[in-house]
Protein backbone atom coordinates (compact mmCIF):
# COMPACT_ATOMS: atom_id res chain seq x y z
CA UNK A 1 0.00 0.00 0.00
CA UNK A 2 0.93 3.91 -0.74
CA UNK A 3 1.43 6.53 1.76
CA UNK A 4 0.16 10.00 0.15
CA UNK A 5 2.44 12.26 0.91
CA UNK A 6 1.08 14.81 -1.39
CA UNK A 7 -2.67 14.53 -0.45
CA UNK A 8 -4.66 16.47 -3.19
CA UNK A 9 -8.66 17.39 -2.33
CA UNK A 10 -10.60 14.93 -3.66
CA UNK A 11 -13.67 16.82 -5.80
CA UNK A 12 -17.50 15.17 -6.59
CA UNK A 13 -20.07 16.96 -7.87
CA UNK A 14 -21.24 18.78 -4.68
CA UNK A 15 -18.51 18.53 -1.99
CA UNK A 16 -14.99 18.79 -1.28
CA UNK A 17 -12.81 16.44 0.87
CA UNK A 18 -9.70 18.31 2.53
CA UNK A 19 -7.48 17.57 5.28
CA UNK A 20 -9.03 18.94 8.45
CA UNK A 21 -7.51 22.19 9.92
CA UNK A 22 -7.13 23.35 13.47
CA UNK A 23 -9.98 26.41 12.89
CA UNK A 24 -12.67 23.24 11.51
CA UNK A 25 -12.50 22.56 15.42
CA UNK A 26 -15.74 24.49 16.81
CA UNK A 27 -17.88 23.78 13.83
CA UNK A 28 -16.92 19.41 13.90
CA UNK A 29 -17.08 19.79 17.61
CA UNK A 30 -20.86 21.40 17.59
CA UNK A 31 -22.09 18.13 15.57
CA UNK A 32 -19.97 15.39 17.42
CA UNK A 33 -21.52 16.83 20.66
CA UNK A 34 -25.47 16.23 18.97
CA UNK A 35 -26.15 13.36 21.28
CA UNK A 36 -27.98 11.21 18.08
CA UNK A 37 -24.28 11.82 16.46
CA UNK A 38 -22.21 11.30 19.05
CA UNK A 39 -24.17 7.94 19.83
CA UNK A 40 -22.83 5.95 17.25
CA UNK A 41 -18.88 6.76 17.62
CA UNK A 42 -16.37 5.80 19.87
CA UNK A 43 -14.78 9.66 20.59
CA UNK A 44 -13.98 9.99 23.97
CA UNK A 45 -13.95 14.27 23.42
CA UNK A 46 -16.09 16.12 21.75
CA UNK A 47 -15.42 19.60 23.03
CA UNK A 48 -13.67 21.94 20.50
CA UNK A 49 -10.18 21.27 22.20
CA UNK A 50 -9.94 17.99 22.03
CA UNK A 51 -11.19 17.94 18.44
CA UNK A 52 -8.37 20.64 17.45
CA UNK A 53 -5.40 18.59 19.35
CA UNK A 54 -7.23 15.40 17.45
CA UNK A 55 -6.78 17.48 14.29
CA UNK A 56 -3.08 18.46 15.11
CA UNK A 57 -2.15 15.21 16.11
CA UNK A 58 -3.33 14.05 12.94
CA UNK A 59 -1.58 16.68 10.84
CA UNK A 60 1.56 14.90 10.69
CA UNK A 61 0.12 12.05 9.47
CA UNK A 62 -0.02 11.09 5.64
CA UNK A 63 -2.92 9.20 4.25
CA UNK A 64 -1.77 5.74 4.27
CA UNK A 65 0.86 6.04 7.03
CA UNK A 66 0.30 3.17 9.65
CA UNK A 67 -0.15 4.35 12.74
CA UNK A 68 -3.61 6.13 12.94
CA UNK A 69 -6.32 7.91 11.56
CA UNK A 70 -6.61 11.07 8.48
CA UNK A 71 -9.10 13.07 8.82
CA UNK A 72 -10.84 14.79 5.90
CA UNK A 73 -13.28 17.75 6.53
CA UNK A 74 -16.22 17.44 3.81
CA UNK A 75 -17.64 21.42 2.47
CA UNK A 76 -19.76 21.91 0.55
CA UNK A 77 -18.35 23.30 -2.91
CA UNK A 78 -21.30 25.94 -3.98
CA UNK A 79 -21.16 27.96 -0.32
CA UNK A 80 -17.74 26.42 1.43
CA UNK A 81 -19.68 24.92 4.03
CA UNK A 82 -18.10 21.95 6.42
CA UNK A 83 -20.86 19.62 6.29
CA UNK A 84 -19.12 16.45 8.16
CA UNK A 85 -15.98 14.95 8.15
CA UNK A 86 -14.22 11.15 7.16
CA UNK A 87 -11.79 9.39 8.04
CA UNK A 88 -9.63 6.70 6.81
CA UNK A 89 -6.51 4.59 8.20
CA UNK A 90 -4.71 1.09 7.63
CA UNK A 91 -5.90 -1.73 9.64
CA UNK A 92 -3.16 -2.69 12.16
CA UNK A 93 -1.41 -5.40 11.40
CA UNK A 94 -3.59 -6.18 8.15
CA UNK A 95 -1.71 -5.41 5.24
CA UNK A 96 -3.29 -3.36 2.12
CA UNK A 97 -6.60 -2.91 4.96
CA UNK A 98 -8.18 0.67 4.61
CA UNK A 99 -10.71 1.48 7.27
CA UNK A 100 -13.04 4.45 6.78
CA UNK A 101 -15.02 6.10 9.32
CA UNK A 102 -18.05 9.03 8.19
CA UNK A 103 -20.08 11.44 10.00
CA UNK A 104 -22.52 14.09 8.63
CA UNK A 105 -23.85 17.27 10.60
CA UNK A 106 -27.83 16.46 11.43
CA UNK A 107 -28.63 19.16 9.49
CA UNK A 108 -27.23 18.38 6.51
CA UNK A 109 -27.72 14.72 6.61
CA UNK A 110 -29.96 12.97 3.99
CA UNK A 111 -29.15 14.64 1.24
CA UNK A 112 -26.80 11.65 -0.27
CA UNK A 113 -23.63 13.76 1.01
CA UNK A 114 -21.94 10.49 3.05
CA UNK A 115 -22.52 8.43 -0.17
CA UNK A 116 -20.83 10.71 -2.30
CA UNK A 117 -18.11 11.14 0.18
CA UNK A 118 -17.50 7.93 1.42
CA UNK A 119 -17.86 6.86 -2.53
CA UNK A 120 -15.05 9.10 -3.52
CA UNK A 121 -12.68 8.13 -0.38
CA UNK A 122 -13.31 4.26 -1.29
CA UNK A 123 -12.04 5.21 -4.89
CA UNK A 124 -9.72 7.13 -3.75
CA UNK A 125 -8.35 4.44 -0.75
CA UNK A 126 -7.83 1.88 -4.27
CA UNK A 127 -6.95 4.24 -6.33
CA UNK A 128 -4.19 6.53 -4.77
CA UNK A 129 -3.12 4.34 -2.00
CA UNK A 130 -3.48 1.14 -3.76
CA UNK A 131 -6.13 -0.64 -0.90
CA UNK A 132 -7.18 -4.28 -1.30
CA UNK A 133 -9.45 -3.97 1.16
CA UNK A 134 -11.75 -1.02 2.37
CA UNK A 135 -13.50 -1.98 5.44
CA UNK A 136 -16.25 0.00 7.74
CA UNK A 137 -17.50 -1.00 11.39
CA UNK A 138 -21.02 -0.04 12.57
CA UNK A 139 -23.43 -0.57 15.53
CA UNK A 140 -25.67 -3.20 13.95
CA UNK A 141 -29.06 -0.37 14.19
CA UNK A 142 -27.36 2.45 12.68
CA UNK A 143 -29.03 1.67 9.29
CA UNK A 144 -28.05 4.97 8.24
CA UNK A 145 -24.47 4.16 8.53
CA UNK A 146 -25.00 0.69 7.10
CA UNK A 147 -26.95 1.98 4.34
CA UNK A 148 -24.16 3.98 3.29
CA UNK A 149 -21.68 1.34 2.85
CA UNK A 150 -23.98 -0.50 1.04
CA UNK A 151 -24.53 2.04 -1.44
CA UNK A 152 -20.59 2.89 -2.01
CA UNK A 153 -20.70 -1.43 -2.78
CA UNK A 154 -19.61 -2.42 0.38
CA UNK A 155 -21.18 -5.96 1.51
CA UNK A 156 -21.83 -7.45 5.23
CA UNK A 157 -19.05 -9.84 6.26
CA UNK A 158 -19.40 -9.62 9.65
CA UNK A 159 -21.27 -9.59 12.80
CA UNK A 160 -20.17 -9.49 16.16
CA UNK A 161 -20.71 -8.40 19.70
CA UNK A 162 -18.09 -6.79 22.49
CA UNK A 163 -18.96 -7.01 26.03
CA UNK A 164 -17.89 -4.03 28.00
CA UNK A 165 -18.74 -5.15 31.54
CA UNK A 166 -22.82 -5.50 31.84
CA UNK A 167 -22.35 -4.08 28.54
CA UNK A 168 -22.84 -5.60 24.84
CA UNK A 169 -22.07 -3.72 21.66
CA UNK A 170 -23.68 -5.51 18.54
CA UNK A 171 -21.35 -4.54 15.76
CA UNK A 172 -21.06 -5.20 11.87
CA UNK A 173 -18.10 -5.02 9.67
CA UNK A 174 -18.63 -4.24 6.00
CA UNK A 175 -15.97 -4.50 3.24
CA UNK A 176 -15.38 -3.98 -0.23
CA UNK A 177 -12.55 -5.79 -1.93
CA UNK A 178 -10.43 -4.52 -4.95
CA UNK A 179 -11.29 -7.49 -7.24
CA UNK A 180 -15.23 -6.58 -6.51
CA UNK A 181 -14.73 -3.09 -8.27
CA UNK A 182 -16.02 -2.68 -11.79
CA UNK A 183 -13.19 -1.22 -13.76
C1 LIG B 1 -24.44 7.76 8.84
C2 LIG B 1 -24.46 9.19 8.31
C3 LIG B 1 -23.03 9.63 8.03
C4 LIG B 1 -25.27 9.21 7.00
O1 LIG B 1 -25.16 10.53 6.47
P1 LIG B 1 -26.15 11.08 5.35
O2 LIG B 1 -25.44 12.16 4.59
O3 LIG B 1 -27.46 11.40 5.96
O4 LIG B 1 -26.31 9.80 4.41
P2 LIG B 1 -26.97 9.82 2.97
O5 LIG B 1 -27.81 11.04 2.77
O6 LIG B 1 -25.89 9.54 1.99
O7 LIG B 1 -27.98 8.60 3.09
C5 LIG B 1 -27.63 7.27 3.02
C6 LIG B 1 -28.90 6.45 3.16
O8 LIG B 1 -29.34 6.51 4.53
C7 LIG B 1 -30.70 6.92 4.57
N1 LIG B 1 -30.87 7.71 5.77
C8 LIG B 1 -30.29 8.87 6.10
N2 LIG B 1 -30.72 9.28 7.32
C9 LIG B 1 -31.59 8.34 7.76
C10 LIG B 1 -32.34 8.17 8.95
N3 LIG B 1 -32.27 9.06 9.94
N4 LIG B 1 -33.11 7.08 9.06
C11 LIG B 1 -33.17 6.15 8.08
N5 LIG B 1 -32.47 6.26 6.92
C12 LIG B 1 -31.68 7.33 6.77
C13 LIG B 1 -30.91 7.72 3.32
O9 LIG B 1 -32.26 7.75 2.94
C14 LIG B 1 -30.05 6.95 2.33
O10 LIG B 1 -30.70 5.82 1.82
P3 LIG B 1 -31.49 5.87 0.44
O11 LIG B 1 -30.57 6.50 -0.56
O12 LIG B 1 -31.79 4.46 0.20
O13 LIG B 1 -32.66 6.72 0.67
C15 LIG B 1 -25.15 10.16 9.30
O14 LIG B 1 -26.43 9.66 9.61
C16 LIG B 1 -24.37 10.34 10.59
O15 LIG B 1 -23.41 11.11 10.64
N6 LIG B 1 -24.79 9.66 11.67
C17 LIG B 1 -24.16 9.80 12.98
C18 LIG B 1 -22.75 9.30 13.00
C19 LIG B 1 -22.63 7.91 12.45
O16 LIG B 1 -23.45 7.06 12.75
N7 LIG B 1 -21.59 7.66 11.66
C20 LIG B 1 -21.27 6.34 11.14
C21 LIG B 1 -20.64 5.54 12.23
S1 LIG B 1 -20.16 3.95 11.65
Amino acid sequence: MRVDTEFEPLVTERLLLRRSRPEDAETISAYRSDPEVHRHQGWERTDPEGVRAQIEEMAGRAPGEPGGWVQLSVTERETGRLVGDVGLSPAEGEAGVIKVGYTMAPAFQGRGYATEAVGALVAYAFERLGADVVRAYASADNLPSILVAEKVGMRLVERFEHRYGDEVWFGVRYELRRDQTVG
